[in-house]
Protein backbone atom coordinates (compact mmCIF):
# COMPACT_ATOMS: atom_id res chain seq x y z
CA UNK A 1 0.00 0.00 0.00
CA UNK A 2 1.38 3.38 -0.98
CA UNK A 3 2.41 5.56 1.96
CA UNK A 4 -0.21 8.47 2.62
CA UNK A 5 1.32 12.22 2.11
CA UNK A 6 1.22 15.41 2.81
CA UNK A 7 2.57 19.09 1.99
CA UNK A 8 4.56 20.56 3.74
CA UNK A 9 5.54 24.10 2.69
CA UNK A 10 4.26 22.96 -1.07
CA UNK A 11 6.66 20.08 -1.25
CA UNK A 12 4.75 16.48 -1.13
CA UNK A 13 5.99 14.70 1.46
CA UNK A 14 5.64 10.73 2.71
CA UNK A 15 4.86 10.00 6.09
CA UNK A 16 4.38 6.43 8.38
CA UNK A 17 1.43 6.20 10.35
CA UNK A 18 1.20 7.44 14.03
CA UNK A 19 4.29 9.83 13.12
CA UNK A 20 4.35 13.40 14.39
CA UNK A 21 4.49 16.72 12.00
CA UNK A 22 7.78 17.41 13.61
CA UNK A 23 8.89 14.07 13.14
CA UNK A 24 7.85 14.25 9.77
CA UNK A 25 9.60 17.64 9.00
CA UNK A 26 13.04 16.67 10.83
CA UNK A 27 13.04 13.59 8.03
CA UNK A 28 12.15 15.78 5.28
CA UNK A 29 15.02 18.26 6.29
CA UNK A 30 12.90 21.12 7.55
CA UNK A 31 13.82 23.16 10.77
CA UNK A 32 11.16 23.40 13.29
CA UNK A 33 12.01 25.12 16.36
CA UNK A 34 11.20 23.24 19.76
CA UNK A 35 12.11 23.75 23.09
CA UNK A 36 9.86 21.48 25.52
CA UNK A 37 10.10 18.59 22.37
CA UNK A 38 12.83 16.00 24.01
CA UNK A 39 13.34 12.91 22.12
CA UNK A 40 12.43 9.71 22.99
CA UNK A 41 10.07 11.33 25.81
CA UNK A 42 6.29 11.50 25.57
CA UNK A 43 5.37 15.07 24.20
CA UNK A 44 3.78 17.32 26.19
CA UNK A 45 3.00 20.17 23.45
CA UNK A 46 3.75 22.62 26.67
CA UNK A 47 5.77 25.68 25.51
CA UNK A 48 3.99 26.14 21.89
CA UNK A 49 6.80 27.41 20.01
CA UNK A 50 6.87 24.28 17.12
CA UNK A 51 3.60 25.87 16.23
CA UNK A 52 2.80 25.49 12.51
CA UNK A 53 -0.55 26.58 9.92
CA UNK A 54 -2.47 23.05 8.92
CA UNK A 55 -5.01 24.35 6.65
CA UNK A 56 -8.06 24.12 7.64
CA UNK A 57 -7.26 23.70 11.32
CA UNK A 58 -8.93 26.03 14.16
CA UNK A 59 -5.50 27.49 15.54
CA UNK A 60 -2.25 27.10 14.94
CA UNK A 61 -1.39 23.40 15.85
CA UNK A 62 2.16 22.28 17.90
CA UNK A 63 4.23 19.86 15.49
CA UNK A 64 5.75 18.07 18.07
CA UNK A 65 2.27 16.79 19.81
CA UNK A 66 0.13 16.73 16.54
CA UNK A 67 -0.06 13.30 14.44
CA UNK A 68 0.50 13.64 10.49
CA UNK A 69 -2.56 13.26 8.73
CA UNK A 70 -3.07 11.87 5.09
CA UNK A 71 -3.38 15.40 2.16
CA UNK A 72 -2.47 17.59 5.58
CA UNK A 73 -1.43 21.43 3.98
CA UNK A 74 1.19 22.73 6.44
CA UNK A 75 3.11 25.88 6.70
CA UNK A 76 6.01 25.87 9.17
CA UNK A 77 7.41 29.21 9.05
CA UNK A 78 4.67 31.38 7.58
CA UNK A 79 3.86 35.01 9.02
CA UNK A 80 1.23 34.04 11.33
CA UNK A 81 3.75 31.18 12.83
CA UNK A 82 6.80 33.27 13.37
CA UNK A 83 4.58 36.09 14.99
CA UNK A 84 2.72 32.87 17.27
CA UNK A 85 6.45 31.94 18.05
CA UNK A 86 7.96 35.35 18.89
CA UNK A 87 5.10 35.71 21.00
CA UNK A 88 5.86 32.94 22.50
CA UNK A 89 9.99 33.62 22.96
CA UNK A 90 8.66 36.73 24.16
CA UNK A 91 6.50 35.21 27.41
CA UNK A 92 9.52 32.78 27.85
CA UNK A 93 11.87 36.01 28.01
CA UNK A 94 9.59 37.83 30.14
CA UNK A 95 8.70 34.86 33.07
CA UNK A 96 12.71 35.04 34.31
CA UNK A 97 16.06 36.87 34.53
CA UNK A 98 17.37 35.77 31.18
CA UNK A 99 20.20 38.25 31.71
CA UNK A 100 22.67 36.46 29.02
CA UNK A 101 25.50 37.92 29.70
CA UNK A 102 26.65 36.72 32.78
CA UNK A 103 24.49 32.86 32.26
CA UNK A 104 26.16 29.93 32.33
CA UNK A 105 24.53 28.88 29.43
CA UNK A 106 25.30 31.58 26.99
CA UNK A 107 26.26 29.91 23.47
CA UNK A 108 24.33 26.69 24.46
CA UNK A 109 20.93 28.32 25.42
CA UNK A 110 18.32 27.22 23.31
CA UNK A 111 16.07 30.11 24.03
CA UNK A 112 18.74 32.53 23.71
CA UNK A 113 19.52 31.18 20.36
CA UNK A 114 15.89 30.94 19.79
CA UNK A 115 15.20 34.61 20.49
CA UNK A 116 18.30 36.21 18.10
CA UNK A 117 16.43 33.48 15.19
CA UNK A 118 13.18 35.23 15.42
CA UNK A 119 14.92 38.45 16.61
CA UNK A 120 12.34 38.60 19.74
CA UNK A 121 13.37 42.07 21.14
CA UNK A 122 13.08 43.22 25.12
CA UNK A 123 9.94 41.91 26.09
CA UNK A 124 7.62 44.78 26.83
CA UNK A 125 6.94 43.22 29.96
CA UNK A 126 8.35 41.11 33.00
CA UNK A 127 7.41 39.65 36.34
CA UNK A 128 7.57 41.85 39.26
CA UNK A 129 11.32 42.55 40.00
CA UNK A 130 10.36 41.36 44.04
CA UNK A 131 9.69 37.66 42.06
CA UNK A 132 10.72 35.39 44.63
CA UNK A 133 12.82 32.69 42.47
CA UNK A 134 13.67 29.84 43.89
CA UNK A 135 17.82 29.12 44.10
CA UNK A 136 19.61 26.24 45.67
CA UNK A 137 23.26 25.90 45.82
CA UNK A 138 23.71 23.33 48.79
CA UNK A 139 24.89 19.98 47.37
CA UNK A 140 28.33 19.78 45.25
CA UNK A 141 27.34 19.04 41.31
CA UNK A 142 23.82 21.08 40.58
CA UNK A 143 23.01 24.44 40.64
CA UNK A 144 19.49 25.02 40.01
CA UNK A 145 18.31 28.73 39.26
CA UNK A 146 15.05 28.78 38.47
CA UNK A 147 14.95 32.83 37.48
CA UNK A 148 15.80 31.01 34.26
CA UNK A 149 13.37 28.18 34.52
CA UNK A 150 10.77 28.19 31.12
CA UNK A 151 8.80 25.31 32.51
CA UNK A 152 9.42 23.16 29.94
CA UNK A 153 9.06 19.90 31.81
CA UNK A 154 12.59 18.51 29.98
CA UNK A 155 14.14 17.68 33.17
CA UNK A 156 11.28 15.95 34.75
CA UNK A 157 10.64 13.70 31.61
CA UNK A 158 14.21 13.15 31.78
CA UNK A 159 14.41 11.98 35.25
CA UNK A 160 10.79 10.14 34.95
CA UNK A 161 11.17 8.52 31.44
CA UNK A 162 14.51 8.47 30.40
CA UNK A 163 15.74 7.36 34.06
CA UNK A 164 13.54 6.36 35.45
CA UNK A 165 14.17 8.21 38.87
CA UNK A 166 11.59 9.94 39.33
CA UNK A 167 12.58 12.41 41.56
CA UNK A 168 10.95 16.05 40.40
CA UNK A 169 7.86 16.66 39.05
CA UNK A 170 5.94 19.83 38.48
CA UNK A 171 4.56 21.25 41.25
CA UNK A 172 1.82 23.79 42.23
CA UNK A 173 -0.23 25.97 39.90
CA UNK A 174 -0.64 28.30 37.65
CA UNK A 175 2.07 31.06 37.76
CA UNK A 176 3.03 29.62 41.21
CA UNK A 177 4.24 26.11 39.23
CA UNK A 178 7.95 25.21 39.59
CA UNK A 179 9.86 22.04 39.46
CA UNK A 180 9.61 20.28 42.76
CA UNK A 181 12.09 17.25 44.43
CA UNK A 182 9.77 15.26 46.92
CA UNK A 183 7.15 17.69 47.62
CA UNK A 184 9.35 20.45 47.41
CA UNK A 185 12.51 19.89 49.02
CA UNK A 186 16.27 20.10 47.73
CA UNK A 187 17.99 17.80 45.81
CA UNK A 188 20.25 16.66 48.83
CA UNK A 189 16.94 15.88 50.85
CA UNK A 190 14.87 14.31 48.12
CA UNK A 191 15.03 10.87 46.05
CA UNK A 192 17.44 12.33 43.42
CA UNK A 193 20.45 10.06 42.77
CA UNK A 194 22.44 12.82 41.11
CA UNK A 195 22.49 11.38 37.83
CA UNK A 196 22.76 14.92 36.43
CA UNK A 197 20.29 13.65 33.50
CA UNK A 198 18.43 17.12 34.39
CA UNK A 199 21.21 19.37 33.83
CA UNK A 200 21.49 17.88 30.34
CA UNK A 201 18.39 18.02 29.51
CA UNK A 202 17.62 21.83 30.24
CA UNK A 203 17.48 24.13 27.41
CA UNK A 204 18.25 26.90 29.59
CA UNK A 205 20.71 27.85 32.40
CA UNK A 206 18.04 27.41 35.27
CA UNK A 207 19.90 23.69 36.14
CA UNK A 208 23.81 23.43 35.99
CA UNK A 209 26.93 21.53 36.55
CA UNK A 210 28.23 22.99 39.25
CA UNK A 211 31.77 22.44 38.42
CA UNK A 212 31.99 24.22 35.73
CA UNK A 213 30.33 27.21 36.46
CA UNK A 214 32.41 30.31 35.34
CA UNK A 215 35.37 27.91 34.13
CA UNK A 216 34.61 28.63 30.66
CA UNK A 217 32.62 29.44 27.57
CA UNK A 218 31.07 26.66 25.39
CA UNK A 219 32.70 28.32 22.41
CA UNK A 220 36.22 28.27 24.04
CA UNK A 221 35.81 24.38 25.43
CA UNK A 222 36.33 21.45 22.91
CA UNK A 223 34.64 18.10 23.39
CA UNK A 224 36.51 14.79 23.56
CA UNK A 225 34.46 11.44 22.92
CA UNK A 226 35.79 8.71 24.98
CA UNK A 227 34.20 5.55 27.19
CA UNK A 228 33.25 5.97 30.54
CA UNK A 229 35.89 4.35 32.54
CA UNK A 230 33.94 3.41 35.70
CA UNK A 231 32.10 0.45 34.72
CA UNK A 232 31.42 -2.57 32.06
CA UNK A 233 28.72 -0.84 30.67
CA UNK A 234 30.66 1.30 28.25
CA UNK A 235 28.99 4.60 28.44
CA UNK A 236 29.94 7.39 25.96
CA UNK A 237 31.01 10.35 26.98
CA UNK A 238 31.50 13.64 25.91
CA UNK A 239 34.27 15.34 27.59
CA UNK A 240 34.45 18.97 27.61
CA UNK A 241 37.73 20.52 27.76
CA UNK A 242 39.71 24.04 28.66
CA UNK A 243 43.24 24.06 28.21
CA UNK A 244 43.71 20.32 29.18
CA UNK A 245 41.48 20.51 31.95
CA UNK A 246 38.24 18.67 32.23
CA UNK A 247 35.33 21.58 32.78
CA UNK A 248 32.36 18.98 32.63
CA UNK A 249 31.35 15.44 31.48
CA UNK A 250 27.95 15.22 29.33
CA UNK A 251 26.37 11.66 27.50
CA UNK A 252 26.50 11.22 24.18
CA UNK A 253 23.91 10.63 21.68
CA UNK A 254 24.94 7.07 20.87
CA UNK A 255 24.51 3.38 22.65
CA UNK A 256 24.22 2.30 24.89
CA UNK A 257 23.80 5.22 27.18
CA UNK A 258 21.46 7.45 24.56
CA UNK A 259 23.06 10.54 26.35
CA UNK A 260 21.98 9.30 29.81
CA UNK A 261 24.75 8.61 32.44
CA UNK A 262 25.00 7.62 35.91
CA UNK A 263 26.29 10.13 39.03
CA UNK A 264 30.24 8.73 38.83
CA UNK A 265 30.18 9.31 34.72
CA UNK A 266 28.50 12.34 34.94
CA UNK A 267 30.33 14.11 38.16
CA UNK A 268 32.76 11.72 39.30
CA UNK A 269 36.01 12.38 36.83
CA UNK A 270 38.23 14.96 39.52
CA UNK A 271 40.80 11.73 40.04
CA UNK A 272 42.04 12.86 36.27
CA UNK A 273 43.68 16.37 37.49
CA UNK A 274 43.88 15.33 41.36
CA UNK A 275 47.28 15.55 42.90
CA UNK A 276 47.34 12.35 44.69
CA UNK A 277 46.53 10.24 41.97
CA UNK A 278 49.26 8.04 41.17
CA UNK A 279 50.93 8.04 38.11
CA UNK A 280 53.90 5.62 38.46
CA UNK A 281 54.14 1.96 39.93
CA UNK A 282 55.34 2.21 43.82
CA UNK A 283 57.81 -0.45 44.53
CA UNK A 284 58.13 -0.74 48.97
CA UNK A 285 61.58 -0.55 49.28
CA UNK A 286 63.28 -0.39 52.77
CA UNK A 287 59.64 -0.20 54.38
CA UNK A 288 58.89 2.89 52.29
CA UNK A 289 56.44 3.11 48.96
CA UNK A 290 59.13 4.63 46.07
CA UNK A 291 58.19 5.32 43.13
CA UNK A 292 59.66 3.15 40.46
CA UNK A 293 59.88 3.17 36.44
CA UNK A 294 57.22 0.32 34.50
CA UNK A 295 60.26 -2.22 33.79
CA UNK A 296 61.51 -2.47 37.39
CA UNK A 297 57.73 -2.81 38.81
CA UNK A 298 57.46 -5.67 36.04
CA UNK A 299 60.23 -7.07 36.49
CA UNK A 300 60.15 -7.50 40.16
CA UNK A 301 56.15 -8.73 39.97
CA UNK A 302 57.46 -11.41 37.27
CA UNK A 303 59.89 -12.30 39.57
CA UNK A 304 58.16 -12.75 42.29
CA UNK A 305 55.02 -14.97 40.76
CA UNK A 306 57.86 -17.21 39.34
CA UNK A 307 59.57 -17.82 42.68
CA UNK A 308 56.52 -17.94 44.80
CA UNK A 309 54.93 -20.54 41.98
CA UNK A 310 57.87 -22.60 42.00
CA UNK A 311 57.55 -22.64 46.01
CA UNK A 312 53.71 -23.25 46.80
CA UNK A 313 52.58 -24.32 43.61
CA UNK A 314 50.22 -22.24 41.18
CA UNK A 315 47.15 -22.55 42.93
CA UNK A 316 48.62 -20.04 45.98
CA UNK A 317 48.09 -17.46 43.17
CA UNK A 318 45.19 -15.37 42.28
CA UNK A 319 44.48 -12.81 40.01
CA UNK A 320 41.68 -10.08 40.42
CA UNK A 321 39.79 -8.58 37.42
CA UNK A 322 38.17 -5.17 37.44
CA UNK A 323 35.04 -4.01 35.85
CA UNK A 324 37.11 -0.77 34.89
CA UNK A 325 39.11 -2.28 32.35
CA UNK A 326 38.00 -3.57 29.05
CA UNK A 327 36.96 -7.17 28.32
CA UNK A 328 40.09 -7.37 26.25
CA UNK A 329 41.80 -6.72 29.06
CA UNK A 330 40.00 -8.91 31.27
CA UNK A 331 40.45 -11.54 28.80
CA UNK A 332 44.09 -11.50 28.95
CA UNK A 333 44.06 -11.26 32.38
CA UNK A 334 42.48 -14.74 32.98
CA UNK A 335 44.31 -16.35 30.00
CA UNK A 336 47.60 -15.14 31.53
CA UNK A 337 46.47 -17.02 35.21
CA UNK A 338 45.50 -19.81 33.42
CA UNK A 339 47.69 -20.65 30.64
CA UNK A 340 50.74 -18.68 32.11
CA UNK A 341 50.61 -19.36 35.40
CA UNK A 342 48.53 -22.12 35.34
CA UNK A 343 45.59 -21.44 38.09
CA UNK A 344 42.30 -21.34 37.60
CA UNK A 345 42.03 -18.88 40.51
CA UNK A 346 40.63 -15.51 38.64
CA UNK A 347 37.81 -13.65 39.84
CA UNK A 348 36.20 -9.98 39.43
CA UNK A 349 35.00 -7.02 41.35
CA UNK A 350 31.89 -7.04 39.33
CA UNK A 351 30.27 -10.86 40.70
CA UNK A 352 30.11 -8.37 44.03
FE1 LIG B 1 6.36 21.46 20.66
FE2 LIG B 1 7.19 22.67 22.85
S1 LIG B 1 8.36 21.80 21.29
S2 LIG B 1 5.16 22.45 22.14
Amino acid sequence: MAEPTLTLNGRTVAFQPGQTILEVAQGAGVYIPTLCYMKDTLPTGSCRVCVVEVEGARTLLPACATQAAANQVIQTESPRVAAARRMVLELALASGNHNCLICEANGECELQALAYRYQVPTPAFAAPPDTPYYFEDNNSMIVRDFSKCIMCGRCVRGCTERQVNDAIAIGYRGSHNKIVAKADKTYIESDCVFCGECVQSCPVGALLDKNAIGQGRSWERTTVRTVCPYCGVGCQLEVHVKDDRILKVTGADAVPNEGRLCVKGRFGWHFVHHPDRLTTPLLRKNGELTPVSWDEALDYVAARLTEIKAKYGPGQIGGWCSARITNEENYLMQKFMRAVLGTNHVDHCARL
